[in-house]
């Protein structure tokens, strides 16, 4: 029987499970680095294909690495013709997370080797599963508003490939580079629960389908990746400034917590909030769409005094949502857009702990009962 004095750490916070290579976040000083390149460098500099290599294969890629790399994603946009069979039998009000979960696990079922689990055919899989998302969600999008879906062009990057499914035009310079701003300030972001997710399924030896899955159920949740939707469904509920602070006595009253805040890392502002809230700025302006803006940061002002101390900041789902809305993704896509940078970063971790693996089997403290008497069922009450 287990000893009441044994520590039980519960959500497992400050627990370390891997020494890693892949990420590191200063949560005090609010810097992230990606293989050692800070956050701040990658968005101003380099392209979400760029840092997926970078996260995969663990270095900045030379032309002809980033040539050869592109390729291969852009050749995944078109999706085998089973998949899209299946994406048009699915109800029309699915939500998006539930339907990417689904056809991620269909995908194994095309894999033509497998019990092929070299690095090479693992990175081949990842591959295929980062350029088929946009076209997975790009199409149902298509399918359920009763539109005929796009043939995929394996001539726009990945950001503007996404925009030009769900829009049936290339979108303008401005808004691709938005796009693809944003998955790179998604791709990835050290052991959080979904990445987690990844892999303790990885850790049995399952596959890489499997494990993608388990991190796309875990990632939906609105106390992790759910929250960009449910943050953007906030603002657009309060409506005007003026009802800012009615909604959030309210909410507090009932003891619910406000989406887009908080954060178990972070005990200062999350550097991704900053680059998305300067965009989200700069999108409202050029759309002369102001209130719901204003909206969000009457809301950002509000909670942040209630919450000072406790240290609580806006995460990266505060200002995320907005930026999806200005530029025309549908909200229920939020978390999905966030699962397709996401996707990357849960692969290097896939891989890299692959690399040592250790079965992960924590164990649950026991505070039950034992020996008790079995009574047939005739006698219980
Ligand atoms: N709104 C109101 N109160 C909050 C919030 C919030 N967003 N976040 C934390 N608090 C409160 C907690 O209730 C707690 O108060 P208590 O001690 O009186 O019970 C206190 O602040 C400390 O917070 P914890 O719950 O200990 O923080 P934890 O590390 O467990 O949770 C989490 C982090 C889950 C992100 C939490 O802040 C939260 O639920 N936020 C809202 C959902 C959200 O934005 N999730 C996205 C996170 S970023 C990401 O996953 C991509």
């Amino acid at each position: 029987m287990s000893s009441p004095q044994i520590p039980v750490h519960k959500g497992l916070e400050d627990i370390y499970v891997k020494e890693s290579k892949i990420c590191y976040i200063d949560g005090e000083r609010s810097k992230l680095f990606y293989r050692g390149y800070d956050i701040d460098d990658l968005v101003k500099y380099s392209t979400f294909e760029e840092v997926s290599y970078l996260l995969l294969y663990g270095k900045l890629p030379n032309r002809k690495e980033l040539n050869e790399f592109q390729k291969s994603i852009r050749d995944s946009y078109t999706l085998n013709p089973e998949v899209i069979k299946l994406l048009e039998i699915f109800r029309r009000d699915t939500h998006p997370m539930d339907l990417l979960r689904t056809c991620i696990s269909y995908l194994s079922t095309f894999d033509d080797s497998p019990k092929d689990q070299s690095l090479e055919k693992n990175l081949s899989r990842v591959i295929k599963i980062i350029g088929s998302i946009p076209t997975i969600l790009g199409t149902f999008d298509r399918i359920r508003r009763g539109k005929k879906p796009i043939e995929p062009n394996p001539k726009l990057n990945l950001a503007s490939h996404f925009l030009y499914l769900l829009r049936g035009k290339e979108p303008k310079e401005r808004d691709a580079k938005i796009m693809d701003t944003a998955l790179i300030l998604h791709a990835e972001h050290e052991m959080n629960a979904s990445t987690f997710a990844c892999t303790v399924t990885a850790s049995t030896k399952s596959d890489i389908y499997s494990s993608i899955t388990s991190g796309i159920g875990t990632l939906k949740g609105p106390l992790h990746g759910g929250a960009n939707e449910e943050a953007l469904r906030m603002f657009l509920e309060i409506g005007s400034i003026d009802k800012v602070k009615p909604y959030l006595d309210e909410l507090f009253v009932k003891g619910k917590k406000v989406m887009g805040f908080g954060h178990r890392i972070y005990k200062n502002y999350d550097p991704r909030y900053r680059i998305l809230k300067e965009i989200a700025k700069e999108m409202s302006k050029e759309r002369g769409n102001h209130k719901l803006f204003e909206i969000a940061l009457k809301v950002e002002e509000e909670v942040l005094k209630r919450l000072e101390k406790y240290n609580i900041y806006p995460n990266v789902d505060f200002y995320s949502g907005l930026v999806f809305y200005f530029l025309n993704i549908p909200i229920d896509f939020f978390t999905c857009v966030f699962t397709m940078g996401r996707v990357v970063g849960w692969s290097a971790h896939i891989i890299e702990y692959w690399m040592d693996n250790r079965l992960i089997r924590p164990k649950a403290l026991y505070k039950g009962e034992l020996n008790l008497p079995y009574k047939p069922i005739e006698q219980r009450e």
